[in-house]
């Protein structure tokens, strides 16, 4: 096994943690769990979204958190665009990395940005190249890469189709997302390999959500395959509003809990990161979704 000795983890919990929740939550809560999620160490967090305020209402705020962070150097703030309105808005709050995000499944980029695939594309490629213009990073999130809600499986080469739409417009690096959790490692590795024959190693990331409890294993089989690169989400918060049935991202702290257990380095510190997840999960009034978490604290407890 030929595994990474360092992992970066991008902390999506500010971001596709908190677009699904019913209740709103304010600014300054946001703004706070971003705090100290960089206090824990996290050096790439996804902020906010620029999107519709009718079709995500929760990331009405996207400017207000923003304009309300105290940015630490070294850490990148990420936050998405589906197009070039989006992509205004969020310039004039300069972040260090956009995210366009599209589909795997076209009925999924319908429900989701109310476009085809190839809408998309067309839509993302100025929103590219005034990103790269202005010398911000581009990422592109690729949903629906192993099943999808509304059509089931994803076969591999429709992954391979989005990820080489993706490079022709110019987004740098990929992230292969299992949206609603139904992957598993070999579907997953398919997927990957799919993504390989557009984008390197060290540009691709793994986003899974963890709806059937496959999240860590579809994490490791990606470290075996070399990828050093996750989203994961604080206290396991997450879910995208069109993507029914679909649970939080994998907790930050659980693939915390894997990495260092096996003598990977996160550069992040998993009591700041518990603690960060306590503070959302108060607010929230429901207990982490972590199981690292929930076993850290009652030990902490006892
Ligand atoms: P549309 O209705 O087709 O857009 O939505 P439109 O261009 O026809 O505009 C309609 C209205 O929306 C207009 O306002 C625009 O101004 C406004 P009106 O004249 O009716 O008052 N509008 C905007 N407002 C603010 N910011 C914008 C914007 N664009 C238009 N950027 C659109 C198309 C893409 C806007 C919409 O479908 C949308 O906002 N979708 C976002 C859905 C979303 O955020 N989903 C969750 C994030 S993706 C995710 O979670 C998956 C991921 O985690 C990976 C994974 O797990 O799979 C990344
Ligand atoms: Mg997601």
């Amino acid at each position: 096994m030929n595994l990474p000795t360092r992992v970066k983890l991008v902390e999506v919990g500010p971001r596709d943690g908190l677009q699904n929740e019913r209740q709103p939550v304010p600014a300054p809560i946001k703004i706070e769990l971003v705090h100290r999620l960089q206090a824990a160490g996290l050096k790439d967090i996804e902020v906010t979204s620029f999107v519709s305020p009718k079709w995500v209402p929760q990331m009405g705020d996207a400017a207000l958190v923003m304009a309300g962070i105290t940015r630490l150097a070294g850490v990148r703030y990420s936050v998405l665009t589906p197009n070039l309105q989006g992509f205004a808005a969020a310039a004039l709050t300069k972040p260090d990395e956009i995210v366009v995000f599209g589909a795997a499944s076209e009925v999924f980029s319908q429900k989701n940005i109310n476009c085809s695939i190839a809408e998309s594309i067309a839509r993302f490629a100025p929103v590219v190249a005034a990103a790269r213009a202005a010398g911000i990073s581009v990422r592109g999130a690729m949903s629906c890469a192993v099943g999808c809600p509304y059509e089931g499986d994803i076969a591999p080469a429709r992954v391979g189709y989005l990820a080489g739409l993706m490079r022709a417009i110019g987004v740098q690096h990929v992230g292969v997302a299992d949206t609603i959790g139904t992957g598993t490692p070999l579907k997953v590795q398919r997927a990957v390999e799919a993504t390989l024959q557009h984008y390197d190693l060290d540009s691709i990331s793994g986003h899974f959500h963890d709806t059937y409890g496959q999240a860590l294993a579809n994490t490791l089989i990606c470290l075996q395959m070399g990828i050093w690169q996750f989203d994961a989400s604080v206290a396991g918060l997450g879910g995208c509003p069109y993507a029914r049935g679909a649970t939080g991202n994998v907790a930050t702290e659980d693939v915390v809990y894997l990495l260092h257990g096996m003598g990977i380095d996160t550069g992040i510190d998993q009591d700041k990161l518990i603690d960060a997840g306590q503070f959302i999960s108060n607010f929230l009034q429901r207990p982490t979704q972590s199981r690292a978490g929930r076993a850290l604290l009652n030990r902490r407890g006892a």
